[in-house]
Formats: C-alpha cells, sequence, structure tokens
C-alpha cells in the first residue's frame, strides 16, 4: 500500500478554516479581535498616505486587498476610508461568513467583497489573475503571516498586486521562542494550522526588502498586550504592526 501523503500546510489551513468559520465559539479568540481592528483604524494614516479621509486620497480610489481575511472584521472597520476592498482567503466559508457579515452590516457588495483564493499557489490560479485583483493601495495581513508555508512568497506575490507607491501592512506576534507549540498544545482545534512563533523586526525588515517593499519600512510594537483565551487558558501576545511601500 502506498503510504499515506500528509496534508500540507496549506491544506490544513483550509480545512481547519473552513470547518470553524461557521462556528466561532470553536475559534476561541473571536472577541479579542476587538482591539486588532481598534488598533489598525487609529494607525491608519501611519500605514498609508492614502485614505478617502486624506488629501492623497480625497475624490479618489482608494483600493483595499484584505488578504487571509477570515470574517472581514478590518475591512468592515477599514470600510469608511476606502472606496472598495477585496478579501481573499483559502477557507470557502471564511469568505461566505465575510460576505455575510458585510451584507448584515449594510454594506453591498460592491464596496466589500470575498473570494476564495491562494496566492501562494504555484502557478497561481486563473481566477486570482483577473484584473480587478491589482493596483491596490493597501494590501493587509492580519494574524495570519504565521499561518503560512511561505511568508516570502506571499509578501512576493502581494507586492505584485499593488499600484506603485501602493502599501503593504502586516500584523502578526513579535517573534518569542515556543509561542507555536503554546499554541499547539492550548488549542488543538487550529494545532495544525500554525507554523511559526511570530517574526523579528530584521525578518520582518528582510522579507519586505526582497519583495521591493522596503521604501518607508517601519515596524511598531503595540504597547497593549493582546488578550485571549485558548479553551479557557489566558493567554498574552505581543503584536507589531509592519509596513513598507512599493517603490
Ligand atoms: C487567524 S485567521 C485571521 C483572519 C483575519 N485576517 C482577521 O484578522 O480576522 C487566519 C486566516 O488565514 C487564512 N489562510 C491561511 N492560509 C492561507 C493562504 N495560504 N491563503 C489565503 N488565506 C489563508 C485562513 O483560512 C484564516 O481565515
Amino acid at each position: 500500500m502506498p503510504a499515506a501523503v500528509e496534508p500540507s500546510l496549506t491544506e490544513r489551513n483550509r480545512e481547519v478554516f473552513h470547518k470553524i468559520a461557521k462556528d466561532p465559539a470553536r475559534l476561541g479568540i473571536e472577541g479579542a479581535f476587538q482591539m486588532l481592528w481598534e488598533e489598525m483604524v487609529c494607525r491608519r494614516h501611519w500605514i498609508s498616505p492614502k485614505w478617502t479621509d486624506t488629501e492623497a486620497g480625497k475624490d479618489q480610489e482608494v483600493k483595499l486587498l484584505d488578504y487571509a481575511c477570515g470574517y472581514g472584521d478590518i475591512s468592515r472597520h477599514l470600510e469608511p476610508y476606502i472606496t472598495k476592498a477585496i478579501g481573499v482567503d483559502l477557507a470557502p466559508n471564511m469568505v461566505d461568513e465575510y460576505n455575510r457579515r458585510a451584507r448584515e452590516a449594510g454594506i453591498p457588495a460592491e464596496k466589500l467583497s470575498a473570494r476564495v483564493g491562494n496566492l501562494l499557489a504555484d502557478p497561481v490560479p486563473e481566477d486570482l489573475k483577473d484584473p480587478e485583483l491589482y493596483d491596490f493601495d493597501v494590501a493587509i495581513v492580519i494574524g495570519a503571516l504565521h499561518h503560512f508555508e511561505d511568508p516570502q512568497l506571499a509578501i512576493n506575490r502581494l507586492a505584485e498586486r499593488l499600484c506603485k507607491g501602493g502599501v503593504l501592512c502586516v500584523l502578526d506576534n513579535v517573534y518569542a521562542p515556543g509561542l507555536a507549540e503554546e499554541h499547539k498544545r492550548l488549542h488543538p482545534e487550529t494545532a495544525a494550522t500554525v507554523h511559526k512563533s511570530g517574526f523579528t523586526e530584521e525578518e520582518m525588515q528582510e522579507l519586505f526588502e526582497n519583495a521591493g517593499l522596503g521604501d518607508g519600512f517601519s515596524f511598531a510594537v503595540v504597547e497593549r498586550p493582546f488578550e485571549m483565551k485558548l479553551n479557557g487558558h489566558k493567554i498574552t501576545r505581543t503584536i507589531f504592526f509592519a509596513r513598507g511601500a512599493k517603490l
């Protein structure tokens, strides 16, 4: 009998987040995400000069790519400052929830919509070559880079989707030894999806610069601790924002 082939990290992410999307209690951390969108919204002018409430973005199209968008909380909270957001996620049920929650909030599909996709696939699938999925002013990857098999490939592929001067913003855990192992121990439900124990500033700068996104690179550690409960265990993370623009 041929040896069973282990599912890839990407396949595990798709399977786990597809299942969990319709049962957010199993994610165990949904309430904690409020802090993420609060920090994101209040830092938006540090992240990018172009939003609908800035001189650079007033009366202009301001297009946001929310990659690995999950439920779309960040897209919905940035909605007043953009003209259009497109979410992309591996997990069909996450995409379904992104779209359902946006409609429930009264935001039309012309403004916020998500689709299933994996930019890390080789070759990139045809449906991700849709011209709508290029020329973004801002791309964000919030709390997801540590789930990706190849963060450099992800950042390279996101850089291709930005317009000249467009900005990538990543939010993730500041590296600390053992974070991934702690997550796996406390939350078997999502254990198979976690790949890295966060990132250092040097690592992030290298990832951005290698992708041609080193212009104005900046790394900011969030002072407020990110607290969440995993199966009843309170854990605290230090998170960062990294931003850089395409030359
Ligand atoms: C912890 S959630 C973060 C969701 C969202 N960014 C937020 O802030 O709420 C991680 C998400 O990454 C998605 N994901 C994992 N690997 C992916 C990949 N290669 N491409 C696209 N999405 C991916 C999962 O399906 C999941 O929805």
